[in-house]
């Protein structure tokens, strides 16, 4: 763009025979030039023995251009004293909160405020107290009754709008699959602003994002930030917050500090899947690139070095490549480096690029394996690149196998910086807070919890001064992106009250409707000796329980109980305070007593086993479902995996199949899979999966133990055979309503073979029918297929459906069909055009898709929240049923007691999805420091009556 400019500038022509008309205009250059330059840049010398010097008509802007080179981004002088933000809309009122408890990120994350915030011409005008309101006529003022505020959540890493949500192949603009080093690519390009994510990351009080190019290219392209609220000119350059001067072409001012740019680089697999290549190769082009940027700068400096001494002979057009500015940037220090990379072999090329090169970066984003090398990131050019990471997605690929839930943790203690992410879509930026949360129950502190998706973001971003801080008066930092919200940010389940951006409120009628006393952070269990062995291990710590096999085991200080009988979950007893001890005896697996002391003590011999729970909980194991978890290790590498089944409506099955074939999940199971392990040690101790299936028929689903060793151990395999399932979707292959043929013809007959007998089950009423389904028209469908199958058979049809995004459109027809439903996931997102229409749950809509069917009586199930649409990608999250659970309690402001989530994450699991086993020999989960369902609870041992075992973690 400067460029451009430039070369638009008349000059002299050299070597022309001068006319006195000519001398003027050079003279007059001169004294402007010599008024341009500052102090430090040497006078303009014209030798009288050189007369031929040619001073060209540019040389003030040239001489401008050269001094501007170096200078290092930051927020313009006048930037503190301003008395409106320049994102201001006009009509928008001031706000006054009052009785705030103000997280201001300041002080490292400690600093606490209690007292009030003005907002006012899109600036924070003051926190604290603000006790005279005179000059203000119409405040719009809220009682915050000592509710948390927090600046706004700030994302790092997301695909927003360069994507689409619900996904169309019409917006699918992350990725440029043009050439490995791309720098000159834009993100801003690709964004398109019908996005549902925009309101969707709201609402969980996300406020700004980045928004990278995706990962298949070494060097993806320019990222841009941007705020989520919707502006009134609708346009994508109207989201920038603070994008480089000169975007649209317009003159730079070459004395003002340039802004922060940010380019995407991508390590390891995914480009080198993208282009056949290997890391050698992605390594290569970086370097190649950066050398190529290399020269440029050389040219550059030379030039202006010729340029300040007055040596304009020969000098001709500044050297510039629009194609390569960006990194010549980088070079200059300008630009924020944010790289996807996840591996030692990864960071470590990086990092030897960042010195070979001489260039800081900002951060390593994925980096699964950071919290494994840290003196690695400590040997960055000029400062460690802080860490932007998950706190438990992970394992899907070879690169984030080694990832630790303790790695936030690990990474901080190590003086690192911790930024949690989503990557959006993958984790939904809505929940990024929940990363937070997840880490800082795993150990990371709480202030840099906070920090981790706040102060730390924005400084990642270079954004400190806009975002990630409250601060008041005149100072600095004038934040108008900030949250109120319904329960200490780290407590589970906290909802916004209300989001501001640019000052301005983003929710127009928030529903929340609980109320946490507390206003407390969770206080968390101790992982120091878990966190030691990720390291010792490089990420793969043995998670084998010592097995109890003889002797009784005596839980001790136990503060509540759960239970379940055929109807569902219930409390046993809860013990009335600290001095009340509860005691729970367990033998052979088997609970033989429950209660206190005095009327247990009797049955407990000298040999047991004392666990003491620390007023923890005991209740009954949750039961998985949905996800490939103990089909596979890492699902994207198929060596790992059991694989998909075939379809059968795409192309003809392999003839030794035989007629009428179906396949069984059991046949396939693979156990002591690193997520079914990880998920045990969270309480969930069995799992009902199907085949791996893309298509219409994915087979017979079974139940089995996720902490057995294989498939021959006791009661490893619960129960062979629970269901048939399959799914009906807009998959782009075979229609919907070609699906819905087959499923008729595998449902009325004639039924062949094996496939034959199991749908005449299905038929009888023996065996549910389970349906992965999003679609409320298809979901209407398979209701008026059911009935049709029902008339035929005169016998009525167990049906289940999975997923489910829009069932809340048909919930009274689902209660009235008696069909049920596992909610998948928990809590919805419109991922594709056919799920489009969900119930986005409180703050936006007061019901969510759980409460919706639960109050019409439809009986719930919870499946995983996992990633995007595949099942393959979501063992993963098995382990954070628990949370997704209780959540759901929380959501529901008072509908769903945690007796119901715990009924809807283990008894009804298994009623809908046909496990028949009886109730009163299932799994018990004992926690320590607090409930299952909560962050504050550690699974320290699952009892197993049908495994005749203790298992101790
Ligand atoms: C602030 O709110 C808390 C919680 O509702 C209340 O106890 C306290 O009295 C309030 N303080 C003021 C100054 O209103
Ligand atoms: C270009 O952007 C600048 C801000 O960077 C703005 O002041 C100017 O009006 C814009 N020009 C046009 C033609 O849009
Ligand atoms: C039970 O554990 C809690 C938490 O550690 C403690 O405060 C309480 O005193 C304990 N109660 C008994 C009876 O030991």
């Amino acid at each position: 763009m400067e460029k451009d400019a430039l070369s638009r500038e008349p000059r002299l022509e050299a070597r022309r025979p001068r006319s006195s008309k000519r001398v003027w205009p050079v003279l007059a250059v001169l004294v402007l030039a010599a008024l341009y330059l500052s102090t430090e840049v040497a006078f303009l010398r014209l030798d009288p023995r050189k007369s031929q010097v040619q001073v060209p008509l540019h040389a003030a802007e040239t001489l401008a251009k050269c001094r501007s080179l170096n200078l290092k981004p930051a927020p313009p002088v006048s930037f503190s004293s301003r008395l409106q933000s320049d994102r201001y809309e006009p009509g928008t009122k001031p706000v006054l909160i009052r009785n705030a408890s103000i997280w201001t990120g300041l002080d490292g994350g400690k600093d606490v405020v209690r007292g009030d915030i003005l907002l006012e011409q899109g600036l924070t005008k003051a926190v604290g107290n603000v006790d005279s309101l005179v000059n203000y006529a119409d405040v719009a003022e809220i009682d915050a009754k000592g509710a948390w505020v927090t600046p706004g959540i700030v994302d790092v890493h997301s695909h927003i709008a360069v994507g689409s949500s619900p996904s169309l192949r019409g917006a699918n603009d992350g990725n440029s699959m043009k050439g490995l080093a791309l720098p000159w690519l834009r993100s801003l390009d690709g964004l398109n602003t019908h996005d549902d994510s925009y309101a969707h990351s709201i609402a969980g009080g996300v406020t700004s994002s980045l928004i990278l190019p995706g990962s298949a290219d070494a060097i993806g392209g320019q990222a841009f930030a941007i705020k989520l609220r919707s502006t009134t000119e609708r346009s994508p350059s109207s989201l920038l917050v603070d994008p480089p001067y000169g975007l649209n072409g317009s003159q730079v001012d070459f004395d003002t500090p340039p802004r922060w740019r940010h380019m995407k680089h991508a390590c390891g697999e995914n480009p080198s899947r993208s282009y056949s290549g290997t890391r050698m190769d992605t390594v290569w082009s970086y370097r190649q690139a950066y050398e190529h940027a290399r020269q440029i700068k050389n040219k550059q400096d030379e030039y202006c070095s010729r340029a300040v001494a007055g040596e304009w002979n020969g000098l001709d057009d500044f050297p510039e490549d629009l194609q390569w500015e960006a990194l010549v940037d980088i070079l200059r220090g300008k630009v924020k480096v944010q790289t996807h990379c996840y591996e030692a072999v990864d960071l470590d090329a990086f990092v030897r690029l960042s010195n070979e090169f001489q260039f800081p970066v900002a951060a390593f984003h994925h980096a699964h394996e950071a919290y494994l090398v840290p003196d690695v990131l400590k040997r960055a050019y000029e400062h460690p690149p802080a860490v932007a990471i998950f706190a438990a997605f992970s394992r899907y690929k070879r690169e984030g196998y080694r990832h630790s839930e303790f790695a936030p943790r690990i990474l901080n203690d190590d003086g690192l910086k911790v930024v949690m992410k989503s990557d959006h879509p993958a984790i939904q930026s809505r929940w990024l807070l929940h990363e937070a949360q997840q880490a800082h129950y795993y150990g990371l502190p709480e202030n840099a919890a906070l920090a981790s998706v706040t102060t730390n973001a924005a400084e990642v971003l270079g954004l400190e001064h806009r975002l990630g801080f409250i601060k008041g008066g005149y100072d600095a930092g004038k934040l108008k992106y900030l949250v109120i919200w319904d329960s200490h940010p780290l407590a589970l389940g906290a909802t916004p009250l209300q989001v501001f951006i640019d000052g301005i409120p983003q929710l127009e009628t928030p529903f929340t409707g609980k109320k946490d006393e507390s206003q407390a952070a969770p206080i968390t269990p101790n992982f120091d000796e878990e966190a030691k062995a990720a390291v010792q291990y490089a990420g793969l710590p043995p998670l084998e329980a010592t097995h109890i096999t003889s002797g009784g085991v005596l839980f001790r200080n136990v503060s509540s109980m759960w239970r379940r009988d055929e109807s569902g979950v219930h409390s046993v007893f809860q013990t009335k305070g600290a001095e009340d001890e509860g005691i729970v005896l367990v033998e052979n697996g088997d609970i033989v007593c429950a209660g206190s002391m005095s009327s247990c003590g009797a049955f407990v011999d000298g040999g047991v086993h004392v666990v003491n729970l620390e007023g923890g909980s005991i209740a009954p194991a949750l039961v998985s479902s949905g996800s490939a978890i103990g089909l596979q290790e890492i699902a994207m590498e198929a060596s790992t995996s059991d694989g998909a089944v075939l379809d059968p409506l795409e192309g003809s099955l392999p003839s030794v199949l035989g007629e009428g074939s179906i396949i069984h999940a059991v046949d396939g199971l693979m156990f002591e899979t690193r997520d079914a392990l990880l998920a045990y040690r969270a309480g969930v101790s069995t799992s009902v999966t199907a085949p791996i299936s893309e298509g219409l028929l994915a087979g017979l689903a079974t139940h089995f133990s996720l902490g057995a060793k294989h498939q021959l151990e006791r009661e490893a395999v619960l129960q062979d055979v629970t269901a048939v399932h399959v799914a009906i979707q807009h998959s782009g292959g075979a229609s919907v309503s070609t699906q819905i043929a087959a499923l008729r013809r595998l449902l009325l007959g004639p039924h062949v073979g094996e496939r034959g007998t199991w749908f005449e089950a299905v038929t009888n009423g023996k065996l549910p029918l389970v349906v992965n389904v999003k679609n409320a028209d298809i979901i209407a469908t398979l209701l008026k297929l059911k009935q049709e199958v029902e008339a035929a058979s005169g016998t009525p049809m167990q049906m289940t459906l999975v997923g489910a995004a829009e069932a809340h459109l048909v919930a009274a027809e689902l209660a009235a069909a008696n069909v049920d439903v596992i909610v998948t996931p928990p809590r919805s997102f419109p991922f594709t055009w056919e799920g489009r229409r969900i119930l986005q749950g409180p703050p936006v809509t007061e019901q969510s898709l759980i409460t919706t069917l639960f109050s019409q009586g439809v009986t719930v199930g919870i499946g995983h929240q996992g990633v995007e649409e595949s099942a393959q990608l979501t063992g993963w999250s098995a382990r954070n049923l628990r949370w997704d659970a209780a959540w759901a309690s929380i959501d529901s402001q008072g509908l769903i007691s945690m007796s119901d989530a715990l009924t809807m994450a283990t008894t009804n699991v298994e009623k809908l999805l046909g496990v028949t086993r009886k109730a009163f020999d299932c799994d018990m989960v004992a926690t320590r420091g607090g409930e299952l369902l909560s962050f504050e609870g550690k699974v320290v041992a699952v009892t197993s009556p049908r495994r005749k075992t203790v298992d101790l973690f």
